[in-house]
């Protein structure tokens, strides 16, 4: 059936998520035009309630691309996290170790901010499509085909962005063989709430408790963002309210009587927990970007950022293929991410392990994470490591890799 509506663009961006958004961003930057498709409507990706920690690299993308007004005025920025067991707190001071820190602002002001310049620059991003289909991008001239407002449309382009999440349609569209993935499946979720009550304490606090993780976050002054290890499939409805504060007073608590400010709950959800990369993250002329490649467990808060830096990446390679007709730098795309991600994988690994409560844990097991929680917090080259990977790792342009 031949398409009612045809457009042409250089990059056609499958998602208008941080990572799609965001590349659609530097490539206009970089003079390149781009159509953004996305299944959802504009109101729920704006609201959709998600990550909360950017990296400084990623702050310094953002600031250096025109898209950091609002986030310098309302983010909160962070010099240091604790990490609480055996009822004591330690912080990890990033100034002192890595002169680093990171920002607390939500995710979807992010995408508010990214829909917003896109938007005053006449950019294209067209919400509600459905039926998404990738095709020819192994060829110089892939499409991307579409239901929108009632039609079927159809995207020349000359390269493919597949930024559509874990669950998206372009990974899967790649013939079989072609791409290898590596996968862990954790055998515990997160409870995540936000609540009206002012955050008990200036910096995040990451607790191993005998009864399972817990992790104090923020949005605002007045917001607290707090998640509890539960069941991968945890049923909501056996957490009221008092039973969640209930568990995370006990799970929070110090030999020294912190309490946690409580205040009405006004959102709840529960997130699995997996690591998985794809290799390579492109085939022919498509392009894999954030979670749509690589997804990590959110205890290292790196999933965001990471969806950064592939498309920091990504939006150079293009741009220098459409500038000097070489695809050399997009040759070395999948090489130069996939350093980044398998670092971000052993750190997010590393404090889910560290810090979480596993069903077959024996006793060994857990005093040997809490002698491992002892170093970490005592020793300075182990604190180093840790500041070092939660601020994150410099970002990388194809140019300056070797
Ligand atoms: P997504 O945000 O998933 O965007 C993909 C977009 O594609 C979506 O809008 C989707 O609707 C759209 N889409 C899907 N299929 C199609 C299709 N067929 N056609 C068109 N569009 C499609 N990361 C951090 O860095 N720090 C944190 O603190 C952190 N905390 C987290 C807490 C929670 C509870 C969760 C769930 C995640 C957290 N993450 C965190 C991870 C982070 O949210 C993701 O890594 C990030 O959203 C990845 O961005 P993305 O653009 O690659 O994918
Ligand atoms: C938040 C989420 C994370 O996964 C994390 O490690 C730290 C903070 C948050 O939502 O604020």
């Amino acid at each position: 059936m031949p398409p009612s509506r045809t457009l042409r663009t250089q990059v056609g961006i499958v998602g208008a998520g941080p990572a799609g958004l965001l590349l659609s961003h530097l490539l206009h930057l970089e003079g390149i035009e781009s159509i953004v498709i996305e299944t959802q409507t504009r109101a729920h990706i704006e609201e959709r309630v998600r990550a909360g920690v950017l990296e400084h690299g990623t702050v310094d993308l953002l600031n250096a691309t025109g898209l950091g007004d609002r986030m310098r005025r309302e983010g909160l920025v962070h010099h240091g996290i604790e990490l609480r067991f055996n009822g004591r707190g330690h912080r990890i001071d990033f100034h002192a170790l890595t002169g680093r820190g990171i920002t607390v602002y939500a995710q979807h002001e992010v995408i508010k901010d990214l829909v917003a310049v896109r938007t005053s620059a006449g950019g294209q991003i067209l919400f509600e499509v459905a039926e998404v289909r990738i095709e020819d991008f192994d060829t110089t001239a892939p499409r991307i085909r579409f239901q929108h407002d009632g039609e079927d449309c159809l995207i020349a382009c000359d390269y493919i962005a597949g930024c559509d999440g874990f669950r998206g349609v372009c990974r899967p569209a790649v013939p079989a063989g072609a791409l290898r993935c590596y996968e862990k499946v954790y055998p515990f979720g997160w409870l995540g709430i936000l609540a009206e009550a002012p955050p008990a304490s200036d910096e995040l606090i990451y607790a191993n408790h005998e009864r399972g993780f817990a992790l104090m976050s923020m949005r605002t002054p007045q917001i607290t963002r707090l998640y509890l290890q539960c069941h991968p499939d945890e049923d909501l409805s056996l957490w009221p309210d008092d039973r969640i504060w209930d568990e995370l007073q006990r799970r929070f608590a110090t030999t020294d009587g912190f309490r946690l400010n409580e205040g009405p709950i006004f959102q709840k959800g529960v997130t699995a927990m997996r690591s998985f990369v794809t290799e390579p993250m492109q085939y022919g002329r498509l392009y894999l970007a954030g979670d749509a490649a690589h997804i990590v467990p959110p205890t290292g808060a790196k999933g965001l950022n990471l969806a950064a830096a592939d498309v920091f990446v990504l939006s150079n390679a293009l741009a220098h293929a459409f500038r000097t007709g070489s695809e050399a730098r997009l040759a070395r795309y999948s090489e130069i991410c996939l350093r980044r991600v398998w670092r971000a994988q052993h750190f997010s690994w590393w404090m889910t392990s560290l810090l979480h409560r596993f069903e077959d844990a024996s006793g060994f097991d857990h005093r040997r994470q809490l002698a491992e929680l002892d170093q970490v917090t005592s020793s300075c080259a182990a604190a180093t490591t840790l500041a070092e990977n939660y601020t994150g790792l410099p970002f990388t342009l194809p140019g300056e890799y070797s």
